[in-house]
């Protein structure tokens, strides 16, 4: 998919390098990034919505993948940027991305992650619960600041995959529940503040969907909810934000939807619930994350290691593992993958792809067909673009690998392989406790 092939040596190349090439200019495990499929899947989303005339914003979730590089293809591809933390603040703003395109998320900001944005001139707060909202209110008012704010609702709606749940009331950390009157408590609170100003209401399903009916059902509650408040309150809504969630194909077992199928869904039940509205259709705006870097990136392992336990199972060791994806461990994820150097070679032996950490649950793939593999071999494991580079961590004191971003031939590390400085950089030992000179 996207701009991988096999070339005339039989290796896997993407946007137009070979993969073997890669790992010998950079070494593995190695984060390659796409960069025509991530702007493709951009300008599918930012087209998609341009067609339906409706007002929109598409903000790319970072959470899912956030380096300067990458802020930098979302603001060229003319999307918003949503951030959770100062960190994801604080890189995007590195980046020179336009603050007043960034939406704040976060169920506990902290004052200080209020203050910082505030400062910068963040476009819009989704504030989650009251605590918040005051905080907010009193610090904007201190700075003779007006934020933009979203009040982020559950419409009892949990969407998995393919089916979804509609609860009266969700049990869930986010938000104001429409089902027990506290969102509503909290629009005729926020409408009352006047260092906040009001622009809608946002909420967010789920994650790795494949069927629209939970979005309808979501926009359906958000709409009906909208409507009351216009009724008793004579408050009207001028954004509606249906946050992300949008799936992606990990194995041939994944069905997803085109991004264009999601997006007119979408739009079209906003504007079939809000035609008897007696005020404008609200803009629309979502927040897309897996779906827009998810198949574009590819991890490259070097083989390692393997044990074979007769009628029992093979595994295959590779460099990386749950430090440099921690989703099959956590989530039990599915992954294809192929030998990036035999990409050609279609014989196959069922294998388990394990990493080298220590802990029988550092798996990356249970049972996959693959081509022999030996010591030495190249392993690409695909769609490992989003909630890999994001969710890494240093356990083990592995080093997190570098992330190459390549286009047309061309290769470009956006973020280095971790060092071992880097590794001890931040560790202090006591005066107590140094090693005394021998
Ligand atoms: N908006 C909000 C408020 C969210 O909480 C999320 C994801 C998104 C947008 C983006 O969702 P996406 O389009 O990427 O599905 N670590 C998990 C996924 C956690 C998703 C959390 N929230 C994983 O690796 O599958």
């Amino acid at each position: 998919h996207g701009t991988s092939k096999i070339n005339e040596q039989g290796h896997l190349e993407i946007g137009g390098c070979d993969t073997v090439a890669l790992k010998e200019q950079y070494g593995t495990p190695l984060y390659i990034m796409d960069e025509q499929l991530i702007r493709q899947r951009c300008r599918e989303y930012m087209d998609a919505f341009r067609a339906t005339g409706m007002q929109f914003q598409v903000a790319y979730a970072s959470k899912a993948f956030c380096t300067m590089a990458m802020c930098r293809l979302v603001e060229e591809e003319g999307l918003s940027l949503d951030v959770v933390s100062d960190g994801e603040l604080y890189t995007a703003m590195q980046a020179g991305f336009p603050v007043e395109r960034i939406h704040f998320h976060g169920n506990n900001k902290t004052p200080e992650e209020l203050e910082l944005a505030l400062d910068a001139g963040i476009g819009c707060f989704v504030v989650d619960n009251l605590i918040e909202l005051h905080l907010l209110n009193a610090i904007a008012a201190e700075k003779g600041l007006q934020p933009k704010i979203l009040l982020r609702v559950t419409p009892g709606v949990e969407a998995h995959t393919h089916e979804f749940i509609s609860t009266g009331q969700e049990d869930s950390k986010f938000g104001f529940d429409i089902g027990n009157g506290s969102a509503y408590e909290a629009v005729v609170q926020a409408d009352q503040l006047s260092s906040v100003e009001l622009l809608g209401l946002h909420s967010h399903i789920g994650s790795q969907i494949f069927e629209v009916d939970g979005f309808e059902v979501a926009a359906q509650r958000v709409a009906e909810f909208a409507r009351q408040l216009q009724r008793d309150k004579g408050i009207y809504f001028s954004v509606i934000n249906l946050g992300g969630g949008f799936g992606i194909r990990y194995t041939a077992e994944d069905s997803p939807l085109q991004v264009a199928d999601y997006v007119q869904a979408i739009a079209n039940s906003i504007q079939k619930n809000f035609a008897d509205s007696d005020g404008a259709v609200p803009q629309i705006w979502i927040e897309p994350g897996r779906s827009i870097v998810g198949d574009a990136g590819t991890t490259l392992y070097t083989v390692g290691t393997s044990k074979d336990i007769p009628g029992i199972r093979k595994y295959v060791s590779v460099d990386g593992g749950m430090s440099d994806n921690p989703r099959t461990a956590l989530y039990d994820a599915k992954y294809e993958a192929v030998i990036a150097n035999r990409a050609h070679d279609d014989s196959s032996e069922l294998v388990s792809v394990a990493g080298k950490c220590c802990e029988s649950g550092d798996m990356l793939i249970w049972d996959i067909e693959l081509a022999h593999p030996v010591s030495g071999d190249l392993l690409a494991v695909a769609c490992t673009g989003a909630y890999n580079y994001s969710m890494a961590s240093n356990y083990n004191r592995l080093r997190r690998p570098a992330v190459v971003l390549v286009s047309e031939g061309n290769s470009d590390v956006i973020v280095s392989r971790e060092s071992y400085a880097d590794l001890v950089g931040n560790d202090l030992v006591p005066a107590r406790l140094q090693a005394s000179a021998a």
